[in-house]
């Protein structure tokens, strides 16, 4: 799906109010919430797509991760999922679908979350995801307006799958890159989104296929604030900066780039390709985060106590809403 496409399929349809929808459609967020009593609300949200590596087990690995997080993003823990699968009965072999379901399921449970079901279609063309809901408490929900002027923006993922998967459609991808790019696409946005609730994060979101530039720019629309980037301070991954370099570019990426760039201002002298990447479509990318400064530390120190990494990469600032200035 690109900007300004699909995406916009449900501008001008009437969606019918309800004092129960705490998160709706109006902000681009990752999930919808749905408040059930003063200290329960669920969180639910789809998400599936075709095959972006070749083995069976890691795509439903990588397609469950990505679509586990939206409910990571919104502040929420994951409770039940249900199977997407559509499939080209007779082309493909039904033990590649079995393993896509067990990549999947090891990623369901993973999260602490149980497999209820699903749906299968016949399909000639192979996609895998879930439909996931989760829990949160309604004073907990992240959203992509909650930010606030001199929040700090921390991403928790390195950019560039979108780039590697790429290089390696076009068969050029090195080992050590593909492994890199498999493993933080394969794992949970769970430690950063307890981390955020933990902390009182009111302002988040996930980056996926809009870019990092186009999930924040949605959070700042939202928020009807700017944001500050230090393009240097950006974590990419192992060969992606090569890859921009040498063209490995999806097609998502100039068309988030030629949705986007409007809002973005240069102010840095990094190369072109290497701002690309900050338009490149991640698949189960990292959370970014809003963090007021006097919680960062503690955010930090609770995400590293799980041994993961976060980046600080920007911060909030009061401006034209939307817009963005690299660094
Ligand atoms: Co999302
Ligand atoms: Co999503
Ligand atoms: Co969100």
């Amino acid at each position: 799906m690109s900007p300004g496409g699909l995406s916009n399929l449900l501008c001008g349809v009437d969606i019918e109010k309800n004092e129960n929808v705490l998160v709706g459609i109006e902000n681009f967020d990752d999930a919808g919430v749905y408040k059930i009593s003063d200290e329960l609300a669920l969180v639910t949200t789809v998400d599936f797509f075709t095959p972006i590596v070749d083995d069976p087990y890691t795509f439903g690995q990588i397609a469950a991760a990505n679509a586990l997080s939206d409910v990571y993003a919104m502040g929420g823990k994951p409770i039940t999922a249900l199977n997407l699968l559509s499939f080209p009965e007779g082309v493909l072999d039904k033990k590649v679908a079995k393993e896509i379901i067990r990549g999947g399921l090891e990623r369901i449970h993973a999260a602490g979350a149980v497999l209820m079901g699903g749906h299968t279609v016949k399909d000639p063309e192979l996609k895998y995801g879930l439909c996931v809901t989760g829990t949160v408490h309604p004073d907990q929900v992240m959203t992509n307006s909650g930010a606030k002027p001199g929040d700090v923006l921390v991403l928790t993922k390195p950019l560039g799958t979108g780039i590697i998967s790429t290089a390696l459609k076009r068969g050029a991808a090195d080992e050590a890159a593909l492994g890199e790019s498999t493993a933080f696409m394969i794992r949970l946005n769970a430690s950063a989104g307890e981390a955020a609730v933990k902390v009182g994060v009111r302002g988040c979101t996930d980056v996926t296929g809009f870019s990092f530039l186009g999930h924040l720019y949605e959070v700042l629309m939202a928020s009807k604030l700017g944001a500050r980037i230090q393009v240097k301070e950006v974590p990419l991954l192992y060969k992606a900066k090569e890859y921009a370099e040498k063209g490995f570019k999806p097609g998502g990426l100039n068309a988030n780039k030629e949705f986007y760039s409007p809002n973005v201002e240069i102010k840095t002298g990094e190369s072109k390709d290497l701002i690309d990447i900050l338009y490149d479509p991640q698949t189960s990318g990292g959370l970014l985060i809003c963090i007021p400064p006097a919680k960062l530390e503690k955010f930090m120190s609770i995400l590293e106590s799980k041994g993961e990494n976060a980046w600080v990469v920007g911060e909030i600032v009061s401006d034209k809403p939307g817009r963005i200035t690299l660094l």
